[in-house]
């Protein structure tokens, strides 16, 4: 087995630089870091310092704050100027014109529907009934809310079941397990199929939005590419989309209910926006933002060559106790007055920050408002290790939601 060997650096230029792992990656880290890759990079941070080597891919995992932030504001050019969020079979859907426009337009369809339907928020937590499950209730509900803005109600309806389908399933999220992965790529692939004959079938001239029947999702997509953008590729874009309005969402609210439960906090008695930034902190689920090196660079006294990719670690920077006095606790009090903080990137940062950041988080805060309101909430279970696939998963908990009011 070939092994980890250390060595220190000093950056041309005088900075700090750490320990960092070099040379061949030996299986058993990488079999560990997929089992556990949040444990993973704490340990990693403690031994090697905050630049370290990541043993899936070999690319950079970086968690000094400073560092962090030159890497996402790009200033100097070193990584791609194309964002990766819009990967499509094939490459990324470009150019950055687009992908700003389509981000745009996708921002301004969810604001106005929360803007026109909040108030259905309390009745759509209602409907999950007094013991719900999470965080699958939590994107159940996020999609419930969301679900005409997703999918226009004149859409064929085998659509908006499939879609429906999929949220019910748990295919947004990589759920573990070979079968499980299977049945879900088939499914995924059906539901790219049908979303693509539903973007000819609009772009051949189905009636469009108009007075009173506002566009859902799709048109913002379609309205904002190419017209010979190919059809599937609008359709993946879509799904992109689709799924992060609904999952991330689905799990802040979870991790809100999880965390507020663990360590003691009465949701009631906070306000929720300050439980939803907590919420994001200590559990960021985008926690890992990965950057294409363009240019040979050093970060961190370490180099990076073009093809290797740098990873921005937002769970680790959150966490860090230097910047974020009890960074492990759940403190939503913590957002009160200005207080000490380190960097706060939930929504990444820099050029390619999420376009959405501020509709999901009122749409999060105005979701976990209608679960605590006028009711006494109980968390059992929760006790797993949360699943980690792309975005962080909590582990499966019931919620018992009593109504407090008539
Ligand atoms: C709690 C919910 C959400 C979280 C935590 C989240 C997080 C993120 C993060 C971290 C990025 C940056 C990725 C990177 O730097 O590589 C991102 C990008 C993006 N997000 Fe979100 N997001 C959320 C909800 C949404 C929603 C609801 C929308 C839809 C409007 C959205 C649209 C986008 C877009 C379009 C980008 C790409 C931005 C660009 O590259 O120009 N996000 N999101």
């Amino acid at each position: 087995m070939a092994t980890v060997g250390e060595s220190d650096r000093t950056a041309p230029d005088g900075r700090r630089s750490w320990p960092v792992a070099a040379g061949g990656l030996p299986g058993g880290e990488a079999r560990w870091y997929r089992r556990d890759p949040l444990g993973f990079v704490e340990r990693a941070a403690r031994e090697k310092g905050p630049v370290f080597r990541l043993p899936d891919d070999g690319s950079l995992c970086v968690a000094d704050p400073a560092e962090a932030l030159r890497v996402l504001h790009n200033e100097e050019g070193h990584y791609d100027e194309v964002s990766d969020f819009f990967h499509v079979r094939g490459g990324r859907l470009g150019p950055r014109e687009t992908q700003v426009a389509i981000g745009r337009a996708a921002r301004a369809t969810v604001r106005a529907h929360l803007a026109a339907h909040r108030e259905r928020l309390p009745a759509v937590v209602a409907e999950l009934g007094e013991v719900s499950e999470w965080p699958s209730a939590g994107r159940a509900a996020t999609h419930r809310f969301l679900a005409e803005m997703l999918l226009r109600p004149d859409s064929p309806p085998a659509l908006r079941e499939l879609m429906a389908r999929v949220v019910g399933r748990d295919v947004l999220i990589r759920s573990g397990g070979r079968l499980a992965r299977a049945a879900r790529l088939a499914l995924w692939a059906r539901v790219v199929r049908a979303v693509t004959a539903e973007v000819r079938a609009r772009r051949a001239g189905r009636a469009g939005p108009g007075p009173g029947r506002p566009g859902d999702l799709l048109d913002a997509v379609l309205g904002s590419t190419p017209p010979d953008t190919p059809a599937a590729q609008v359709a993946q874009v879509y799904l992109l989309l689709f799924r992060t309005s609904v999952a991330p969402v689905g799990h802040v609210v979870a991790w809100a209910l999880l965390a507020a439960a663990t360590h003691g906090v009465d949701l009631a008695a906070v306000p929720a926006e300050s439980a939803v930034r907590e919420s994001l902190r200590l559990w960021p689920v985008a926690w890992l933002l990965g950057r294409p090196v363009h240019r040979a660079h050093q970060v961190g006294g370490v180099r990076v060559e073009p093809g290797e990719s740098v990873s921005v670690c937002v769970y680790l920077l959150h966490r860090d106790d230097r910047h974020w006095p009890q960074a492990a606790r759940f403190r939503p009090d913590r957002w009160d007055g200005p207080g000490p903080r380190g960097p706060y990137l939930p929504f990444g940062g820099g050029p390619f920050t999420c376009a959405g950041a501020a509709v999901a988080q009122t749409l999060a805060t105005g979701l976990l408002a209608a679960v605590t309101d006028g009711a006494r909430l109980e968390v059992r279970g929760g006790h797993g290790r949360p699943h980690v696939a792309g975005i962080i998963t909590p582990p499966r908990f019931q919620l018992r939601r009593t109504p407090t009011r008539p």
